[in-house]
Parts: C-alpha cells; structure tokens; sequence
C-alpha cells in the first residue's frame, strides 16, 4: 500500500450520491438536493461542507448519519457501506438547532445523551465530568439549561456529541448564533479534538469561521460540489500587494492615487494592484526615489469569502 494512502486513510467516502425529495405540491417537480455528490474525507483532518442556504449540506449530513436515506449512490464509513450500521457507535452528531429539555442541568443532559448510549453511571459520571471540562462548563454543570446562553449551549452540544468518544463528529452549524468570543472558544475546542486525533466534518455558511479551523472544505451548491481542496490552494493569490512604508508626504500620495491607482489605507499604508514584476519594481522606484522607506510588501490571498461569493454567483 503506498506511503500516501496509510497516512490519509479515508473515513468518508462517497461516489455519485444523490438525493431527491419528493415535492411540496403536485406542481412542482422533485427537490434535488443532492445531485451526484463524490468526495472523501480523511483521518484526522477538519473537513468543512460550505454552501449557502438550501445547498443540501444538512441533507447530506443527515444522510451519512443514516437519519434520511440516499436515493442512490455509495457511502462508505470507515471503509464499510452505511447499511452496515456498525460504525454509528464511533460517530457523534450535534444537529443544527439542537433542543434539550431546558428543565435539565448541564450535567444532568451529559448524563442522559451518556446513558443512551449504553454507558452505565460510573461510566457516564466519568465522561461527563471529563466533557464538561474540556469544553469549559464544570462551573456551569449545576445550572439548569434553560439559563444557558447560546454559546454555552453550543458547547455543551459539542460536549453531548462526544459522550461516546467517537472518532469521527458531525457538527452542523456548530457556531451558528454565537458572538465572537463563544466562536473563538468553539474553534479552540475543534483544534483541541484533532489534536486528540478526533475526524470533524463540520457544515456551516460562516466562512471566515471554516479558513481558520478546515484542513479541507467542499463547496456545495443547489446539491453539486462546486469545487474541493485545501483552504489555501482554493484562495488564489491576486495581485494585490499591501504596502508598508515610512510616512508618505502630500505629494506621494497624490501621484499614488493618480498615477499608480493605489488605494491609500492610511499615511503608510496603501494597496497597489501590480499587473506584472515590471511595474511592481516600478512602483518601489517611485517610492525610493522619494525617499519612502518600505518597510513590507505582502501579496494579498483572496478571501475564502471572496472565492466563495464568486462561485455560487456564476452557477446562479
Ligand atoms: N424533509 C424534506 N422534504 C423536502 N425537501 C427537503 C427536506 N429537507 C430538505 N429539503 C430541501 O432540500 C434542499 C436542501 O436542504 P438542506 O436543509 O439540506 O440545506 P442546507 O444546506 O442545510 O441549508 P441551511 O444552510 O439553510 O441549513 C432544500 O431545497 C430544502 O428545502
Ligand atoms: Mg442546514
């Protein structure tokens, strides 16, 4: 077996699979919601579904969960068929929108996700006090759910879906509702599991959220994948270049607006769109010649926001 294939084992694999559900009137015709899906995920990474709404991502989820049925296609799991229901004990799942009885504690609703799936007290005790303090809510353990705030229901979510130490976690819109620190404490947690070797395949349309913590992502839209990779090999470079310098007098700063088209950020800082080397060495000339220290040139990455936006415009 070649080198590659031991390191990436695949834990998800599917080929051509495809969803239709049937439509919400006679009129209409069938919802595709997914349409000829193939894509792998691997060992240990990240994976992020990304797709705006509707594009099919809790669908497919739902479907590799065995909650809704394929309408044809193979899904492999830790290389078995999903008919074989097997590999549902290594799997977690936080759904999209998860309620639990709110007249529950924090600890209370570990314990009961923990005993569902077959742990006995001692057992279930352990786990949950273990959860509880991985995702940072020992403190919060004795309060009753329905005071909880939505990023700390989003952890203690992340906390049920662990309870049976899967392998291998589902997470649908994990961060979805939480302010920037909660997301933050989120992503601390997610990076904190892969280092344990856990597999996350997440979904969500929080974009800046997914480049920061995916290995890999998959765009979907209206049921297609539009495109796969790594964060940074789908972020084309662009030719911006995002200049800092010493203070610019006046004069530079008008001949960089008129001349260069350079959009000034502020008294040293400015963005300069170079089509080629040429006109880039150019540009340092003007500004050595005015006697403008540069202190950096970095090229800009595009935004997975960017590339995102302008994909799914050109498929609408
Ligand atoms: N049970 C169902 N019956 C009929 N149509 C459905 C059903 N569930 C989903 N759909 C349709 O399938 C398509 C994909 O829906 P899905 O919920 O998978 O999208 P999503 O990417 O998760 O969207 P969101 O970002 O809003 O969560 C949509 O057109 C939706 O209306
Ligand atoms: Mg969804």
């Amino acid at each position: 077996m070649p080198v590659s294939k031991l390191n990436f084992m695949s834990i998800i694999s599917t080929n051509n699979l495809s969803k239709e559900y049937p439509s919400k009137s006679f009129s209409k015709e069938k919802i595709l919601a997914l349409n000829n899906f193939s894509f792998e995920v691997e060992s240990g990474e990240i994976f992020g579904i990304l797709g705006p709404n509707g594009a099919g991502k809790t669908t497919l989820i739902k479907i590799l969960l065995g909650i809704t049925h394929r309408t044809k296609g193979d899904i492999k799991i830790f290389d078995k068929d999903i008919a074989d229901e097997s590999y549902k004990m290594k799997v977690g799942y936080l759904p999209e929108n998860h309620k639990f009885p709110n007249y529950l504690t924090g600890e209370q609703t570990l314990m009961f996700f923990g005993k569902l799936s077959g742990m006995n007290s001692k057992d279930a005790d352990a786990r949950t006090a273990e959860y509880l303090k991985l995702v940072d809510m020992e403190k919060w353990k004795k309060t009753k759910i329905k005071k909880y705030s939505k990023g700390m229901l989003q952890r203690l979510g992340l906390a049920q879906s662990m309870m049976n130490n899967p392998e291998l976690i589902f997470l649908d819109e994990p961060t979805d509702g939480v302010d920037p620190i909660g997301r933050k404490e989120i992503r601390d947690i997610l990076i904190n599991l892969k280092s344990s070797g856990k597999t996350i395949f997440l979904n969500s349309h929080l974009l800046s959220e997914v480049e920061l913590i995916c290995d890999r992502v998959a765009i979907l839209n209206k049921g297609v994948l539009v495109k796969t990779g790594r964060v940074e090999d789908i972020t084309a470079v662009t030719n911006d270049y995002k200049f800092m310098t010493s203070d610019l007098d006046e004069n530079t700063l008008n001949l960089l607006l008129s001349k260069y088209k350079a959009v000034i950020k502020s008294r040293n800082e400015f963005l300069y769109n170079s089509p080629d080397t040429e006109e880039m060495n150019k540009m340092i000339d003007f500004l050595r010649g005015n006697n403008i220290l540069i202190q950096s040139i970095v090229r800009e990455k595009d935004t997975l926001e960017n590339m995102f936006i302008n994909l799914i415009e050109k498929q609408n």
